[in-house]
């Protein structure tokens, strides 16, 4: 089947569908994005995604496209014509396209929407979580609005790459005091040695993330400890778990930091009782 994407106004064919040269997400990185995860072809944790998006664009002053309802029909029907199940389904609005100006364009510009859908294999993320992932460690060298969802990712593909090039899965910024903020595109969490959960507090220099939010909730009515008391690698390294959480690795076990194997190498309980809760909450049957 082929698939197809959404291009401002447009369904096209996937291998087909472009942007214009001076569209000012391909010139500057001007514009953000949202990723959900789709299960049985609905969207996970919906609400939390549109709330971001709006907010993103209003730090940005980026006008929206359409009105929210429009857009959700918009992004349904990109997963219908791919006919997607379980996948991801990427949505980014960038400030239009204009000539290269580093001021903003006229106000009456469009902003412009590209739309795609992916579909994921269920059972192969089962698979992977049972494994789990290695995690690397580098310097936090992002700007200060990391808050905002934009599609301006330098920093965050260097640090993939180099865990990619290293066999890890993800790499976790580190602030100048230590913290380790985040994942390069995850939230970071560790079960600590009295097994509270802690994440880094979303006052910090990080992305609110919504499965992170998701699994607050969760957590919650779980009746375990959390704490947004930020960690340093040190603690993560002495840490009995440690996970991620993201629209794609979802809630994903990590083995190992910077080579250090935690615990008995394996997917501790709380993680992996956590990904399956997580799981009952987003994607209900
Ligand atoms: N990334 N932190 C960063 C830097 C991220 O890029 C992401 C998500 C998260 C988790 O946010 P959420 O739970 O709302 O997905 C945290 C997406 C999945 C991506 O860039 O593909």
């Amino acid at each position: 089947m082929s698939r197809v994407a959404y291009v401002n106004g447009a369904y096209e064919p996937h291998g087909r569908a472009v942007v214009h040269i001076e569209d000012r997400g391909y010139q500057f990185g001007d514009g953000v994005y949202e990723v959900w995860a789709v299960f049985d072809g609905k969207l996970a944790d919906s609400e939390g995604h549109f709330t971001r998006l709006q907010r993103s664009l209003g730090e940005l002053q980026i006008v929206p496209p359409m009105g929210e309802a429009a857009l959700k029909i918009v992004l349904h029907e990109v997963l219908r014509r791919n006919r997607i199940h379980d996948g991801l389904l990427y949505l980014q609005i960038t400030r239009g396209v204009a000539r290269r100006d580093h001021v903003f364009p006229v106000s009456d510009t469009p902003p412009a929407l590209v739309i795609t859908a992916r579909a994921t294999d269920r059972a192969a993320a089962a698979l992977k979580a049972a494994k789990g992932i290695a995690v690397i460690t580098l310097p936090e060298n992002r700007w200060g609005r990391c808050d905002i969802k934009t599609i301006n990712l330098l920093p965050n593909i260097l640090a993939k790459q180099a865990a990619k090039v290293d066999g890890a899965g993800e790499a976790w910024f580190v602030d100048a005091d230590g913290m380790v903020t985040e994942g390069a595109s995850s939230n970071a969490w560790i079960v600590d040695r009295n097994g509270t959960l802690r994440t880094q507090s979303t006052r910090a220099n990080i992305l609110r993330g919504v499965t992170r939010s998701t699994l607050m909730r969760v957590i919650a009515d779980s009746g375990l400890e959390v704490s947004e008391q930020p960690f340093t690698v040190e603690d993560a390294k002495a840490a009995r778990e440690a996970f991620i959480t993201g629209a794609g690795a979802l809630v994903m076990p990590v083995m190992s930091i910077d080579g250090h194997i935690l615990g008995n190498g394996h997917p501790g309980a709380v993680t992996s009782g956590l990904r399956a809760a997580y799981l009952r909450e987003a994607a209900p049957d």
